[in-house]
């Protein structure tokens, strides 16, 4: 199939997979796993061309690339360069431009500042329910109150939800199921790098727990309400990464994989802040996977579980 627009599921590609336009506005897709190029799309195998006015080459290095048809009806010239499709300057805000998430509802942890306040702004802003998990409520209620000054009919609230204690994930999670609230898309933001050993108060390390364990118990808990939701539509778990999941420290990489005698490690002779915020992200990326291959919660074209990994810039999300 041949067609001038890209639907959603068109703007989805698998991981090492890159979107290019040829001259004449034929998309192409370069898979950059197996060096090759081909015109289908790899999910939908939808061919696509992109019409004149909506490509534009780089003078850098002469290649062409697509202008999000959405962003050039909403730009004008004299605005932000948004010339090149999707990318790590991309916004939340453009991003979601364009889509109605009205009937979807989100649960965000990490809400009240950085990444997560920009992606749960956008997703209000484009009428998504979003609840907030927070563990601080004045916070959290700044966060919604700042978010509805900016648009009328925004439905954003939040809930007492604080890593730190599995007890407060547990709460959160049985209040959330009794509500039968549905639940579309749970996004795992949350997430701390210290430099000193703390313990929680269920007596983990708290990095370890609030990146990785407690957002794995949330999400576990929160399973019935997404499958609920999925038998009416596609459903999402996002987990918020970060490069650090390849950390390296002296004698010891995590290229390998996990590290168990470094996991959770509670003693200050085995804490590396660094390793232990990389292997925190290692595992949660390692449950993402899982969660995928066991609980397929969306459709082929409309991955279960995406991550995202961030690179320090609270504009990409
Ligand atoms: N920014 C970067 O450079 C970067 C780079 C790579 C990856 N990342 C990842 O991106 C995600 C967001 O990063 P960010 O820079 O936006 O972080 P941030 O600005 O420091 O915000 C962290 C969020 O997590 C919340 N949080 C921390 N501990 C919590 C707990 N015990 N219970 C509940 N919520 C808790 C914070 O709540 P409070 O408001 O109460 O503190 C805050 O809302 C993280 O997973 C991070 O690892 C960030």
């Amino acid at each position: 199939m041949t067609s001038t627009e890209s639907d959603d599921s068109d703007d989805e590609l698998p991981t090492l997979w890159e979107k290019g336009v040829t001259g004449s506005g034929q998309v192409f897709y370069i898979d950059h796993e197996h060096q090759e190029t081909q015109w289908e799309h790899p999910l939908t195998k939808n061919m696509t061309y992109i019409p004149k006015g909506t490509r534009k080459r780089s003078e850098l290095n002469k290649r062409y690339s697509i202008v999000d048809p959405r962003i050039i009806l909403k730009q004008d010239a004299s605005t932000e360069d948004l010339s090149t499709s999707y990318g790590h300057q991309s916004t939340a805000l453009h991003i979601l431009y364009g889509k109605d998430l009205s009937h979807k509802t989100a649960i965000i942890t990490g809400g009240t500042t950085g990444i997560g306040f920009e992606v749960a702004r956008s997703l209000a802003k484009h009428g998504c329910h979003v609840i907030i998990g927070c563990r601080n409520l004045t916070k959290g209620e700044a966060a919604c109150a700042k978010i509805r000054q900016e648009q009328k009919n925004i439905d954003i609230s939040c809930r007492e939800l604080n890593l730190c204690s599995l007890r407060s994930v547990k709460q959160f999670s049985e209040k959330y199921r009794q509500d039968r609230l549905p639940l579309h898309l749970l996004i795992l933001n949350a997430g701390i790098l210290k430099t000193k050993l703390d313990l929680t108060e269920d007596g983990n390390e708290e990095m370890f727990q609030v990146n990785y364990l407690a957002q794995v118990y949330l999400t576990m808990s929160l399973l019935p309400s997404l499958l609920t939701t999925k038998s009416k539509g596609p459903t999402r778990v996002v987990a918020v990464s970060c490069e650090a999941h390849r950390v390296e420290s002296p004698g010891i990489s995590t290229v390998d994989g996990i590290k168990i005698e470094r996991l959770n490690s509670r003693s200050p002779a085995y804490f590396d802040h660094l390793l232990a915020y990389g292997q925190s992200k290692l595992c949660l990326i390692m449950f993402i996977a899982e969660l995928k291959r066991n609980y397929p919660l969306a459709s082929p074209q409309d991955p279960t579980a995406l991550i995202l990994y961030m690179t320090g810039n609270e504009k990409a999300a």
